[in-house]
Order: structure tokens, then sequence, then C-alpha cells
């Protein structure tokens, strides 16, 4: 009886010590309930194992094709009124990135995304698509390219932001070159040389 009467104050002491960091934070809010923590450092290497980041450039061939029966860049909302530099249009596509200029030749993944003249003086675009890969081992992985483009520039440069599966982390440019554009049907074929840091 003496035992009993020792011992139960010292299991509600025990019990009270493991749930009151869980009290308090019930009382708090919430912390500590096992959904409450939503940040934490992680160790790269950890995450990463044996994975070294890593410079790759791609050179792809991007097809804008706006005329004809089969058009994959299609214009969704409409310039502004009188506007000489298209402001205000935006064309939602699905392009084809080949390995060479022509649209036959061997179709490695798609441009998908949207471009919008952005600009009331010249002929200027936001870029704003994703790569989606779909070839050997890339097939699945995507990278994300952002940023403005002067469409009559020789040479262009768009940001490369991201990426996911093999682009995790991705970072990086690529360089724009136009290789035709057909004033008849405004169909464009861009050279891309994507160079992209990743693990
Ligand atoms: C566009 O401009 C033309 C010529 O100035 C005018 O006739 C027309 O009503 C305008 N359309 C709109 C939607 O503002
Ligand atoms: C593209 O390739 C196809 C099939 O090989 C060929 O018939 C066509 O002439 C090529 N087009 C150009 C512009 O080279
Ligand atoms: C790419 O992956 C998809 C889905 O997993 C698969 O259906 C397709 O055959 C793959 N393509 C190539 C070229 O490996």
């Amino acid at each position: 009886m003496a035992n009993v009467v020792i011992i139960v104050p010292i299991l509600a002491f025990a019990f009270s010590l493991l749930f009151s960091s869980s009290l308090v934070a019930s009382a708090t809010g919430g912390r500590d309930e096992g959904y409450g923590i939503f940040g934490r450092t992680l160790d790269l290497n950890k995450l990463l194992g044996s994975k070294k980041e890593k410079l790759s450039h791609f050179r792809l061939y991007w097809h804008d094709v706006v005329g004809g029966k089969n058009p994959t860049s299609i214009p969704v909302v409409m310039p502004t009124n009188g506007s000489q530099t298209f402001f205000g249009m935006v064309n939602m596509m699905d392009n084809a990135l080949t390995l060479s200029p022509n649209l036959t030749s061997k179709l490695v993944g798609r441009a998908q995304g949207l471009h919008a003249m952005t600009s009331q003086h010249q002929l200027g675009a936001l870029m704003a698509m994703n790569f989606v890969f779909m070839e050997g081992k890339y097939n699945g992985s995507t990278i994300t390219l952002l940023g403005h483009n002067s469409i009559f520039d020789a040479v262009r440069e768009i940001p490369v932001v991201g990426g996911s599966g093999l682009f995790r982390f991705a970072r990086g440019y690529a360089q724009l070159r136009t290789h035709t554009f057909d004033t008849r049907t405004g169909d464009v074929i861009v050279e891309y040389n994507v160079y992209v840091l990743h693990y």
C-alpha cells in the first residue's frame, strides 16, 4: 500500500514529462504534433548521394508552327487594338523540339508554355515554358525557361530557372538564334543552345 502511494505519483510525474511538450504544444497552437514542423535544414550530400553538379549542353530546334492545318502555337489573346508591336498578344504552345532544323527529324521533347508580346515599342516577348524531354535517360525530366526575348536580335538569351527529374536544382541559360522565319505562314524555327548546371 505504501509502495502504491509512492509509485503512482512517480508514474504520473513521468507521464507528465512525456506528454508535457505536446500538452504545451497543443496549448500554443499545435507545434510538435507531427505536422506542425514544416521546415528543416538538410545535408545536401545526404540528399544527393554521390551526385556532383555538372554542366550539360543541348542543341535543339524549336518549331513555332502557327500556320497550316496543325499549328502548335496558337494565339489565345489578341494584341491590343492598333499595336504595331503586337503588344498584349499571348500564344499558348506545345512546340516540337527536334535534333535538326527539319521538323521531321528526331523529336526529343516539347516546349510547352506561352510566349507573350510584352513590349509597346519594340518586338519583345516574355517566354515562359517547360522543355519536356521525351528521349533516352532524359525522358520525363523537364527544364524551365523564363525570360525576355528580343525576337529580332541575332542572339537572344533566356535564363533557365529550374528543372525536375535529372534537372533538379537546374540553373543556366539558353542562347537563341532564328534559323528560319517563314513570312508567308509566320512559322519560326529557332536554334536553342541550352547550358544547364544540374546534378
Ligand atoms: C480598333 O480600332 C479601330 C480603328 O481605330 C476601331 O474602328 C475599332 O472600333 C477598335 N476596336 C476596339 C475593340 O476597340
Ligand atoms: C525534311 O526531311 C524530309 C524527310 O527526310 C525530307 O523529305 C524533306 O525534304 C526535308 N525538308 C527539308 C526542308 O530539308
Ligand atoms: C518515355 O516515357 C513514357 C512514359 O514513361 C513512355 O511511355 C515512353 O515510351 C518513353 N519514351 C522513350 C523514347 O523512352
